[in-house]
């Protein structure tokens, strides 16, 4: 049964230097989005008490509260959903954020990236530090007791030191949850055809890396995942059933969705998904080899690693034999280790996790 939904809210008022997720600029489209998302919702959505609900962009917070409730009550949630919102630092206000939590909305997710206003410039963000620590305290007062902060490594211009400075920032502001990701860049997005000289190697990107593991776990934020972070009890449950294979509704443009063995992505222009809502941009039914193989690799995304005996009765195999080779290799050499359950990664092992897990794959 599906308890968790993803929504793609496909609007940016500009584009980011770095990014490549699909969202337009024409916020005119925005009535007409919304009417056909609810329309989609109604056609898929068979009515399960969700787990989860997020709404991930592009820019959700560039809907207004109405707009919100109007696709929110569509679900059937309760009190025990996780309820996340996506909120870009200059679009939260307290006004905003009170509207949200009386909508039930229980986590906030704030795109920081950095608290240096030189580099937010550089990057093509259109908030500085000041207007994040705002946002931060608005959505405290509006009663959020849940907040992530996103954060980027190897940005140009930034340096180990001062992105240590970034997570000390962070560590005081009062948050639960703090996600890292290394910066990629893909061929499409604005640095990759105007490549900025100062940016920070793949070393000095691996030592940024583990300088802000240990870093974040002297200020109590747990590692769960190779890019997630931590207070107790914060661990972001919607991300966590993606990482555990469960499945999940993709709604909106260019959001994607796992089935009955289906993995899904919707159409990926507004225009087409206006047209018919109900095509895919592609689909995939995947073998059970296919399944077991994302089951791994998603598993050792995370900090507690597989479970040997659960992955052994879904596939009905014994992992430890049919995978022998490469386990006693990644052992040896410290990348992988055992734990009472299964296995798991070692730090060195997530920093060449791509050698690692593509054995794990015929
Ligand atoms: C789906 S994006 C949307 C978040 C929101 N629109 C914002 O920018 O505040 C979620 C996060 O992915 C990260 N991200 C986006 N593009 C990235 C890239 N090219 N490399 C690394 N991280 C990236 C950023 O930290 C961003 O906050
Ligand atoms: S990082 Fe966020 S705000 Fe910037 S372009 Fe990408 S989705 Fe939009």
């Amino acid at each position: 049964m599906v308890k968790s939904a993803y929504i793609h809210i496909p609007f940016c008022k500009s584009k980011c230097h770095y990014c490549s997720f699909v969202s337009f600029a024409d916020l005119d489209l925005k009535k007409d989005f919304l009417k056909i998302l609810a329309k989609e919702i109604n056609h898929f959505y068979q009515g399960e008490i969700l787990n989860t609900l997020y709404f991930g962009g592009g820019t959700p917070s560039l809907l207004e509260v109405s707009e919100f409730e109007n696709i929110i009550r569509l679900f059937n949630i309760n009190k025990n959903t996780e309820v996340t919102v996506e909120v870009n630092p200059e679009g939260g206000s307290y006004e905003f954020f009170r509207g949200l939590f009386d909508l039930g909305v229980n986590r906030i997710s704030l795109g920081c990236q950095t608290f240096d206003d030189k580099i937010l410039n550089l990057i093509n963000r259109r908030h500085n530090a000041g207007q994040v620590i705002d946002a931060v305290m608005a959505a405290q007062n509006a009663g959020f007791g849940n907040i992530s902060l996103d954060f980027i490594y190897g940005l140009p211009a930034q340096t180990q030191d001062g992105f240590l400075h970034d997570l000390d920032i962070a560590s005081k502001a009062g948050i639960q949850h703090i996600s890292l990701y290394g910066l990629k860049l893909e061929p499409d997005c604005h640095f990759s055809k105007n490549m900025p000289v100062n940016l920070p190697d793949d070393d000095v990107q691996a030592d940024m890396y583990l300088a802000a593991v240990e870093f974040l776990k002297s200020k109590g934020f747990e590692q769960y995942e190779f890019s997630n972070f931590a207070q107790k009890g914060f661990n972001s449950r919607h991300n966590t059933a993606y990482w555990d294979n469960q499945e999940y509704y993709g709604f909106g443009v260019a959001s994607h969705g796992y089935q009955n063995g289906i993995r899904y992505a919707n159409l990926d222009t507004i225009e087409d998904y206006l047209k018919d809502f109900t095509s895919k941009k592609e689909t995939k039914l995947l073998t059970q080899k296919e399944i077991l193989e994302e089951e791994i690799f998603l598993g050792l995304r995370k900090s507690c690693g597989i479970d040997v005996d659960k992955i052994n009765s879904k596939f009905g195999i014994d992992f430890s034999s049919k995978y022998k080779n490469v386990l006693v290799k990644y052992l040896d050499l410290g990348l992988l280790e055992q734990t009472t359950k299964g296995y798991k990664l070692t730090l060195q092992g997530v920093l060449v996790s791509n050698v690692v897990l593509a054995e794990f794959i015929d």
